[in-house]
Parts: structure tokens; sequence; C-alpha cells
């Protein structure tokens, strides 16, 4: 039996992988066994919690994972916990290895899920990391992947700005981030785009042909447009469908490139690796505390209890204004 200062922790991550989770595994078992509690690892996200999946973790066995992409945990999307009686499970499963503290690594979904877990079971305290490339979490001004995802991207479209300045070519490249145009946004800023095109948005695809039609008559030969993922048409992808429509409106030589799960995989950046450690460390300090989620506020990585959101302001910054002036 654990005394009031020892616990049983348990770590998981979970929905999409995020470069910089490794690290974040290992802060947090590392921070918690220095704080002498016993930590467990769920594999495969909440689906390896509800199959009861687990295994020790110790010192070791997060040695050499600080920078490795993807989860040494592995993870998955998991459809019974969204069910009341799959998290009746998980909750059995988790009084069964006598856990008093459970840490999920991951995005919107992963947060949903631990946050309704606590309504329902507060004798399990939860603690989220936020653990994304969409850096879609509002009360954060970063999530761990972030800053990995967007260097990857803007790579990738540096690669192809060299193809469409040698063929005066318009490319329209899509960048992931499910609902957030976060990432489309800062990757058009860093590789330098005209625009960035949200299917979702009214106007924003005849916007995106102007802006190009435009820069034909200041004189610049190829142009970069970003496009968001969307789930408009399933057959259909947004580049491709930018694509199509900028061909037909101005006939140009134009085309698209969907970078897809290249952006979530790599060695995370040393600024992932610094947030996750960071956060991990941060997350040990609140055991036997409240229930809630690290973010970053201001600059400093801070534990907010999920009543303190209530009240915390909304970090999504619109970075629109700076993407339109540079790119003139
Ligand atoms: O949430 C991360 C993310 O990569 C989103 O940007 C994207 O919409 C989604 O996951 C893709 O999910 P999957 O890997 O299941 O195709």
């Amino acid at each position: 039996m654990q005394n009031s200062k020892n616990k049983k922790i348990a770590v998981f991550t979970s929905g999409g992988d995020a470069p910089g989770m490794n690290p974040a595994i290992r802060a947090v078992t590392r921070s918690c066994i220095e704080k002498k509690h016993e930590v467990l690892g769920f594999l495969n996200g909440y689906h390896g919690i509800i199959k009861n999946e687990s295994l020790n973790m110790n010192l070791r066995s997060v040695a050499n994972i600080i920078h490795r992409g993807g989860t040494m945990l592995k993870t998955s999307r998991c459809d019974e916990f969204e069910k009341p009686e799959g998290r009746q499970k998980a909750y059995d499963v988790l009084k069964s290895h006598d856990v008093s503290c459970l840490i999920g690594l991951g995005g919107d979904g992963t947060f949903r899920g631990l946050k309704t877990f606590h309504e329902e079971h507060q004798d399990i305290q939860v603690i989220g990391l936020p653990c994304t490339i969409d850096n879609d979490y509002e009360f954060s001004e970063n999530t761990i992947g972030y800053f990995t995802a967007q260097q990857t991207a803007v790579e990738a479209i540096d690669k192809i700005r060299d193809t469409a300045s040698s063929h005066h070519r318009t490319f329209v490249v899509e960048v992931m981030g499910r609902h957030s145009p976060n990432l489309a946004y800062e990757v058009a800023i860093g590789a330098g785009a005209e625009s960035v095109v949200d299917l979702s948005k009214k106007g924003s695809l005849d916007k995106a042909v102007m802006k190009v039609k435009k820069s034909l008559e200041k004189g610049k030969l190829s142009s970069l447009i970003v496009a968001l993922e969307s789930e408009k048409d399933g057959s259909v992808s947004s580049a491709q469908c930018v694509q199509e429509k900028i061909a037909k409106e101005l006939k140009i030589d134009c085309k698209s490139v969907v970078l897809g799960h290249i952006q979530r995989g790599g060695s995370p950046l040393s600024l992932d690796r610094v947030l996750a450690s960071k956060m991990g460390f941060e997350a040990s300090k609140h055991i036997g505390q409240r229930s809630g989620v690290i973010v970053v506020e201001h600059g400093d990585v801070v534990f907010r209890s999920f009543d303190e959101l209530n009240e915390a302001p909304n970090l999504n910054k619109d970075h629109s204004e700076i993407l339109e002036v540079l790119s003139n």
C-alpha cells in the first residue's frame, strides 16, 4: 500500500503522436521517481488502459529516447473511452494497480477524455500535458511537437521553392492542423508563402486566387500557397482543390503537394525536448494535489487546475496580418 507521500503514477500517450512525446515520458518518469513515486506506463493510449497493457517504468526504461520521434508507449485513438462504460473499465484497471494519479500526453481529444474521467472519478487525480503538432490547445501558448512539425514543414517548402522558382511555377502545399490554422499560418510565415487557404472559411479560396493574381502582376514569377487540410471532401485534398481553382482561373502552371504525416515524424527539435522536459518536471510537482493541465502562459510553464481554466484567457493568436504584410 502507498503512504500519503509515495504514490503510484500512470503515464500514457494518446491521439496523434507528436515529436517530443518521448522526452515528456522521460521527464515525467524521472521526476516522479526522484520524488519516490512508482511509475507505470500504459501502452497504446486509453485503449491500453482499458485492456490493462502496462509496463513498470524505471530510470533506465526511458534511457536513449530523448532524441526519438514517435512514442515509446505507442498511441491510439480510442472510441471506447468516449463512453461511460469504457471509462469505468479504465477506472477499474487503474484502481487494480492502486494508481492515484494519471498523467496523459496528447491533444484535445485526450484532454476531453481526462476532464470527463476526472469529473466521474474524483479519487484518481489526472494531469494533462499538451502534446500535438496542431498547437490548438487554447490555454497554452505552445504544445509539445509543434516546433518540430513547423520546422519539418518549412524545410519541405524550402525544397519545393527551388522547383517553384526554377520553373516559374505556383505550388499549393497542404499542411496538417485538423481544425486549427495555427500550424498553417506559422509555416506560411516561416516559409515565406503568399497566403493560407482555409476551405472552411468563406472567401478564403477566392482571396488566395486574387493574391496570386496580384503577385503575378507585381512581377513575381512563382508563388507558394499553404492550404490547411480539410475534411470537406474526402476524395480531393484541399491542396488539389486550391490548385485546380488557381490553374483554371489564372491559367498558370500550378501543382499541389500534401505534406501529410511527415510533419508528425522525426527527431524532436531541442525546443520541443526542452518544453517536454519542463512540462514533465512541472507535472511531478503537483502529484497528490488538484487535477489539471500543464500549460505555457506568457512563456512560463505552469500548472492550471481545470477550475482555473474556466477563467483563463484564450491564448491563440491570429497571424494573418503578419503574413499579409510580409508576403507583399
Ligand atoms: O492531431 C494531429 C493530426 O496530425 C492532425 O493535424 C491531423 O488532422 C490528424 O492528426 C491526422 O490523424 P491520423 O494520424 O489519425 O490520420
